[in-house]
């Protein structure tokens, strides 16, 4: 996560930009001693940041205050053998506690979760953290990570999640190995409802949240590929009253941040919608939002892509070889032309998440998301050769990490 708090500004400074490694993004934001404070948070009465006090935002959050020794007993002290993964907030250990008291448990016994420690030379600090304990403290939906606690202790901020079993999307998608088999059409369609209906649950809250940094990296899966949100330290409430927008600065990755609120800083939730259009995108053709290691013209994906999502006979060009055809024609027509929606340049005519919801709905729902028989698929690999969707690239494992999608810092005043 990545946050900054103060009003708008109108560039984007890729001073603070980090590469994502091949498994998890890093994103840094700016120094936290340089973020102003100011906003702040929900509950289910009120979800405004702005003018809740620390202590009532820790009040609010119906969640377990640790002490900084129990989450480092619960992870062996931070083994590093033990990180889940790593984003600019810091590295996310796995630990365990007793289900009931939550005191730390032994390896392997009681309840496991996921603790996230700041990493006190990155470019995140409180504000970031404080935001995650706002929101998740009091957002509660099948598709929202559940946060079970945090630390506050001299230096020392942390959290503690619920342990997804499967890890981020990101690393499903785009990581290689025995863990990572390709995901089928059907798990793909699962997790892009999931992630939606996450959305669309924030977008409807009383006041409604964006959240502002929707990408691969934050979707998290457990056991059955059920999508939960992770990671709200840049989520901010929508506008309010009259107002269309909400002015900040523009913080989120690269590649995902909708073009008017790179351009402005003006937020709204369709700013989320943009971000959830690029995801599809990427789980419609397998390839990163940015990825400098494809030929020139590719790198882009929004942009390679668009022609083809535009024509209904193009549009199997794009799609991920290592689906095999698993989709129908109709399936794949309705999901990548959804997709191009959600991209649309002009944010009103992007859908609600509530529309894009019933549409992956209708898409699951109808048997004809996934292909019916064989013919189809002969079709589909003998019109545009299987090998032939995706050029080849260079292996992620163990490769230079440089382009792709990474955090968008601060933007000049
Ligand atoms: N609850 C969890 N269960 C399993 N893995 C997790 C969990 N939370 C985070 N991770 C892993 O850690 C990575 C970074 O977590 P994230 O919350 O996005 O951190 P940051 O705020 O630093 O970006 C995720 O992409 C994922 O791989
Ligand atoms: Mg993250």
């Amino acid at each position: 996560m990545g946050i900054c708090w103060s009003p708008n500004s109108k560039a984007v400074n890729p001073a603070f930009s980090v590469p994502s490694s091949g498994s998890n993004s890093k994103t840094r934001s700016k120094d936290v001693s340089r973020l102003s404070r100011g906003s702040s948070y929900v509950s289910s009465a009120s979800f405004s940041l702005t003018h809740r006090s620390e202590g009532e935002i820790l009040q609010l959050a119906n969640v377990k205050s640790f002490t900084f020794t129990e989450l480092k007993c619960a992870t062996r002290n931070f083994r590093p053998d033990s990180v889940l993964g790593e984003g600019g907030f810091g590295s996310v250990f796995k630990g365990w506690i007793d289900e009931q008291t939550l005191a730390p448990a032994k390896a392997g016994s009681g309840m496991v979760i996921a603790v996230k420690r700041l990493n006190p030379e990155g470019f995140q600090g409180h504000r970031e953290w404080l935001a995650e304990v706002n929101y998740l403290g009091q957002l509660h939906h099948p598709n929202l990570v559940k946060l079970i606690g945090y630390c506050l202790e001299d230096d020392h901020r942390l959290l503690a999640y619920e342990f997804l079993q499967r890890g981020s999307l990101e690393n499903h998608l785009f990581r290689r190995g025995s863990c990572f088999q390709p995901l089928s059409w059907k798990l793909r369609m699962k997790i892009a409802l999931g992630a939606a209906r996450g959305l669309a649950f924030l977008h409807g809250a009383e006041i409604s949240v964006i959240y502002r940094d929707f990408k691969t990296s934050n979707i998290l899966l457990d056991s059955n590929y059920n999508a939960k949100l992770s990671d709200f330290g840049l989520a901010k409430n929508g506008p309010t009253g009259d107002k269309s927008h909400v002015s900040t600065r523009v913080m989120g990755t690269y590649g995902y941040a909708a073009p008017e609120y790179l351009a402005t800083g003006h937020l709204t939730a369709r700013s989320d919608v943009y971000s959830f259009g690029v995801v599809l995108l990427e789980m419609l053709s397998g390839r990163r939002a940015l990825d400098k290691n494809l030929p020139s013209g590719e790198h882009n994906l929004v942009e390679w892509s668009k022609p083809y999502l535009a024509s209904k006979r193009k549009i199997f060009r794009i799609l991920d070889s290592k689906l095999e055809g698993q989709y129908s024609l109709a399936g794949a027509q309705k999901t990548a032309s959804l997709a191009l929606q959600c991209l649309s340049a002009e944010a009103r005519l992007r859908p609600t998440m509530d529309a894009v919801v019933s549409v992956l709905e209708q898409v699951q729902s109808t048997k004809d998301s996934e292909r019916k028989n064989q013919a189809e698929k002969t079709l589909h690999t003998q019109s545009f050769g299987r090998g032939a969707q995706v050029p080849q690239r260079k292996s992620m494992e163990g490769g230079s990490l440089k382009g792709y999608p990474r955090p968008l810092d601060s933007i000049a005043a």
